[in-house]
């Protein structure tokens, strides 16, 4: 298994390109399926999850292909209605399969989802909205067999919770279905957006995409589509947080600066200096920062996806600060990691309390998850001495050549690559 190591200490400075965002590429990729028609899709990241989405659609009956950042997707035969075991308990976006194909095949068998090691991850929102829907759920011998009684027909869906996958799922399966569906508490993250504007390419009528309200008109057939996926907001927030932590100067280009200004204004209250045009950061560290409290929360907040890497900042500040998880339930896998690098941390249930500390010392870590793993490479980053990084496989999910951006920067960091 791949390791990397980094030797700390090193000032980043210089520009990265910032990719495609993995959490639109997904869904966008799933949309392929409510047509037969070619599919386009530009700007797509290299990443352990495209990889299996796509073996995912090929599996179920599309010819996929990527060369370098573009992916196009053919119809090759008739689709499967079940979905593999083996590719759904690596990914919990697999799930975003069952809009698709109840729209399409009207039935689809799911594995119970897999994904991160961050909590429970229930997929209740979604089961209750395909229910409303007019789709019937059994649960047998770990698989979600769901199939449509009579015919699926829109109606009013109240979100518990704004759910950007149950969100994205209700899109999928009612673009192509009778009558009007409404989404009330929908997600309204830009990833979210992004997926509305691919559907309305293929000939969807949806309105209210980025708000709570979502209203989908369902016609009878989708086309295909050519489309750029928006810059991944969470990579640039990594980015930002990298050069802060390093004391560095890095600009990044091709972002959406606006889908990042919970994380910009934080720091910028810290005292980062953030410069921001159309899709350009500048970002220069000026003096110490002061240590800032944050509640993690949905679209427009502070981005739960940042957390972990914000709470290794707040480790090497002077003073105290807190850190709160309102998202997911168990998000501080990377807490006792941080730990063995000398962070001063405390949890308590949705809490982690940060008393800084000067330094870190560099140790042998292990990744959890996808974004427990960015924050230890930006410990890393800044850890006297050297630090061993296991179980990079993790990173590789979700950043597009994440050493190579990062060592291109200045940093002092490399993979060891093992069987
Ligand atoms: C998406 O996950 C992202 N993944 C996550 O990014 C991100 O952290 C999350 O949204 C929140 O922004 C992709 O887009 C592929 P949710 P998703 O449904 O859709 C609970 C990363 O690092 N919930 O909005 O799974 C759930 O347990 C990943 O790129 C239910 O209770 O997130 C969680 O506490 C990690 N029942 C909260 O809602 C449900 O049916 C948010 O989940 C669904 C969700």
């Amino acid at each position: 298994m791949d390791k990397i190591v980094i030797y700390g200490g090193k000032k980043l400075k210089g520009e990265v390109v910032i990719s495609g965002s993995k959490n639109s590429t997904l869904p966008i990729m799933f949309a392929a399926l409510l047509t037969d028609e070619p599919v386009t899709i530009t700007n797509v990241p290299s990443l352990i999850d495209v990889d299996t989405t796509i073996a995912f659609l090929n599996f179920v009956g599309k010819k996929t292909v990527k060369e370098g950042s573009i992916v196009k997707i053919y119809s090759s035969c008739k689709y499967k209605h079940v979905a593999p075991y083996d590719l759904v308990r690596k990914m919990r976006a697999s799930i975003l399969v069952m809009g698709p194909l109840l729209a399409r095949l009207s039935k689809v068998d799911v594995p119970l989802p897999g994904g991160c090691a961050i909590g429970a991850r229930p997929v209740d929102i979604h089961l209750d909205a395909f229910k409303k829907l007019g789709v019937e759920i059994l649960v047998e011998s770990g698989y979600l067999k769901t199939f449509v009684k009579n015919e699926l027909k829109g109606t009013t869906i109240n979100f518990k919770f704004p759910s950007v996958g149950a969100t994205e799922n209700v899109l999928l399966a009612t673009v192509l279905i009778k009558g009007k569906t409404t989404i009330v508490n929908a997600a309204c993250e830009p990833e979210v957006e992004d997926l509305a504007s691919v559907l309305n390419k293929m000939g969807a009528k949806v309105t209210g995409a980025g708000t709570n309200r979502i209203v989908i008109e369902g016609v009878d057939t989708l086309h295909g589509f050519s489309h750029e996926v928006i810059p991944d907001r969470i990579e640039a927030a990594t980015y930002i947080i990298a050069a802060a932590i390093t004391k560095g100067e890095v600009v990044l280009k091709k972002v959406i600066s606006h889908h990042l200004k919970a994380v910009s204004d934080k720091l910028k209250k810290s005292g980062l200096c953030i410069k921001e045009r159309e899709d350009t950061i500048f970002v220069k560290w000026v003096g110490n920062l002061k240590s800032q409290n944050i509640s993690t929360g949905v679209y427009p907040g502070f981005p739960t996806d940042v957390q972990a890497q914000w709470m290794v900042l707040m480790c090497l500040l002077e003073g105290k600060s807190r850190v709160k998880e309102e998202v997911f339930e168990n998000r501080f896998l990377h807490v006792a990691e941080l730990k063995r690098l000398g962070a001063n941390i405390s949890m308590d249930g949705k809490f982690v309390n940060i008393e800084g500390v000067k330094k870190f010392s560099g140790a042998p870590v292990m990744i959890s998850d996808l974004r427990a793993g960015a924050a230890l490479v930006l410990a890393g980053l800044v850890a006297d001495g050297k630090t061993t990084i296991s179980r990079v496989y993790h990173l590789d999910r979700g950043y597009d050549m994440f050493e190579s951006k990062l060592k291109k920067l200045g940093a002092d960091i490399k993979r060891i690559h093992s069987l």
